[in-house]
């Protein structure tokens, strides 16, 4: 949903800031990449006067494009500056819609993440005062208001104060600007994340910690209403809201992910890094959270204590996506373990069905970023209608954790692919731990059974790595290949692995754009079976245990209609009747969608590689949907 990163390095240092731009807007890629650019300009040595005005480049398609343009070196030597990276909202992605936008006379740049919703009425008052478009986006709009005021002022925070104050809608903006000599760089957030971080001898701000982390991993994060004005070893916070805002204090975060996690480490794709990356996340997702000797497990920082938890009377989901599908296998896990009632909704529908929160709800969001706008939005009414909040996310400090309070964070560290894999397996494990100790608290789950579970979790790590192998990995791909002209797929799992199902549609055809639907294997019968036929291939997931009999008749209704059938889990029968097989070794059943769900991975990403698609950056989609 857009990246924006802004710097300005004292002059001096050996780090040119289009460089430092680039480099940030590569671990943005992932909120957008359909186009990027950047703005800098030059300050005298030491000081905040230029005399120069911003040079602009920007290009459509990959960063890439754009890092080709700037071989020529038209923007080199300069020390401040913004830079963007594109997820089309108003106007197609092409040179002239990309960001940064300036005012016409180039005292600005301006870069912006999320929607005016009123551009259309501004645009029009400021072509009446003559202003002349460049571009078919809500950005121009905004950027020619600060224009506008900047010019009259030379205050670029006041101007962006002032314009912002004049906008309806959603944003995290940066500006660079120098009028009269004296240079400026400001940053504001409504809605989209943005952080901002002092340096030794600059400052910085971003979309996502991931463009700070090479420089500090001291962060702070903006929240609503907040307005920056950076300088070299200097930010200093106000509101946007009065005439001259208020000064107000935020608290720095320290990030503890390393800047190795953030790169591809020798993989083809973050996709396949982050797969293999999953042995390593289940042990930091329960390092120093089980114990053993009582059965149990505890959660750091504000934990809950078991009154608190007696006294959920029910339990509301809400996620987007893949973590919508580990929401659904959460549900399985908590009616299963703990015997409280759980509702999952996506949250782009909850606040559209008049949701009715009774006393003792509990609502959980799911999400890896924390910043999915349908899932903040959807958090913040069920909290307004009386619920308490939880949130299970990978993101420490994102809004989501600021606004629940209480987080299990799910610790799988950075994840950079657009396609989900890692941080999903990390949420399943949140919502297991979280289950235990919920039926601990309530007595659902005596201390033998809780013991009997943290063992069998114990033991999914080595399960895990056996899945991890290259000659697992190539087996799949194998398999993959032999059903790459399939017209279609279906994926069919029933009980706790039924959102396996869902969610191994999901990741084939995000990445491969091939269709493929997931289904309970019992609800098949019911509409799916017409789609069946020999050019239809039928993905089953059967775990040995309580449903294995009624999913391997599915395969056998599947099989009479000559639908060729990939069996995958544990059950040997269903792997008798499959025609190709993925085996997945045999554990609890409450844990067989951790193993699962690899080989689905594996095959998405097989399938999508086979087919050339653009594994990484797959067409349309962005990582973090900041829009709703
Ligand atoms: C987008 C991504 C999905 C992701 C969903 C929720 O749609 O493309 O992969 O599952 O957002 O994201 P979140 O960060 O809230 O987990």
């Amino acid at each position: 949903m857009c990246g924006i990163v802004g710097a300005w390095l004292n002059q001096g240092g050996a780090e040119d800031i289009a460089d430092v731009l680039i480099e940030g807007l590569r671990t943005l890629e992932y909120r957008g990449y359909d186009s990027s650019g950047i703005g800098v300009l030059r300050t005298d040595i030491g000081s905040s006067s230029s005399a120069e005005n911003v040079k602009v480049a920007r290009r459509q398609g990959r960063l890439e494009n754009l890092e080709e343009v700037l071989k020529d070196g038209s923007l080199k030597g300069a020390n401040v500056g913004v830079g963007h990276t594109r997820w089309a909202t108003h106007g197609e992605p092409s040179d002239e819609n990309a960001h940064p936008h300036t005012d016409g006379s180039n005292h600005i740049a301006l870069v912006h993440n999320g929607i005016i919703e009123n551009y259309l009425e501004l645009r029009r008052e400021l072509e009446a005062d003559g202003v002349v478009f460049a571009s078919e986006t809500d950005t121009e709009v905004l950027t020619h208001l600060v224009g506008r005021e900047y010019a009259k002022s030379g205050d670029l925070g006041g101007s962006l104060r002032a314009s912002l104050r004049r906008v309806k809608g959603y944003y995290a903006v940066s500006v660079v600007g120098n009028m009269n000599g004296a240079t400026e760089l400001a940053c504001a957030r409504q809605g989209p994340p943005l952080c901002v971080a002092t340096l030794e001898n600059g400052a910085m701000l971003a979309s996502d910690v991931l463009a700070v982390l090479p420089h500090t991993r001291e962060v702070t994060y903006l929240v609503d209403g907040d307005l920056a004005i950076l300088k070299p070893g200097e930010v200093v916070i106000e509101t946007i809201a009065g005439e001259a805002g208020e000064s107000v204090e935020r608290e720095v975060t320290v990030i503890d992910w390393d800047t190795e996690a953030a790169g591809k480490s020798g993989y083809e794709h973050f996709m396949l890094k982050e797969i293999f990356e999953q042995s390593e996340v289940l042990g930091r997702a329960i390092h120093d959270r089980l114990l053993p000797t009582v059965g149990d497990v505890a959660f750091e920082g504000d934990g809950w204590t078991d009154p608190e938890l007696n006294g959920i009377g029910r339990v509301q989901i809400l996620a987007c996506g893949t973590a919508l599908h580990a929401g659904i296998v959460a549900r399985y896990l908590i009616e299963g373990l703990a015997r409280i009632p759980v509702e999952v909704d996506y949250a782009s529908e909850y606040r559209y069905c008049d949701p009715v929160v009774s006393p003792g709800t509990l609502a959980v969001a799911i999400s890896q970023s924390g910043e999915t706008a349908d899932t903040l939005a959807a958090m913040r009414l069920a909290q307004e209608l009386g619920a308490q909040a939880m949130a299970i996310c990978n993101v420490q400090g994102s809004t989501l954790t600021r606004d629940c309070g209480r987080t299990i964070l799910t610790h799988a560290g950075p994840e950079i692919g657009v396609a989900s894999t890692k941080a999903f397996t990390a949420q399943l494990i949140a919502a297991y731990l979280f289950a235990l100790r919920l039926g601990r608290a309530r007595g659902t789950i005596d201390e033998t059974e809780g013991r009997k579970m943290i063992e069998e979790l114990r033991h999914l790590r080595p399960k895990l790595e056996g899945l991890l192998t290259t000659d697992y990995s190539d087996h799949i791909r194998k398999i993959a290949k032999r059903h790459l002209d399939a017209k279609g797929f279906l994926f069919l799992g029933r009980g706790v692995n039924y959102p396996i199902a869902l969610e191994g549609a999901l990741k084939l055809k995000e990445i491969s754009y091939v269709h493929a639907e997931g289904y309970a294997a019992g609800e098949m019968k019911h509409g799916p079976i017409a789609l069946i036929e020999p050019a239809l291939t039928t993905l089953v997931i059967n775990t040995k245990g309580r449903v294995s009999d009624k999913v391997r008749s599915a395969i056998e209704q599947v099989k009479a209609r000559k639908g060729p059938v990939i069996a995958l889990g544990s059950d040997p029968l269903s792997a008798e009747l499959g025609d190709d097989v993925i085996d997945v070794p045999t554990s609890s059943e409450w844990l067989s969608p951790i193993l699962n769900v690899v080989p689905l991975q594996l095959f998405s990403y097989h399938f999508a590689d086979l087919k050339g698609c653009d594994i990484d950056k797959p067409r349309n989609l962005a990582k973090s949907v900041t829009v709703e």
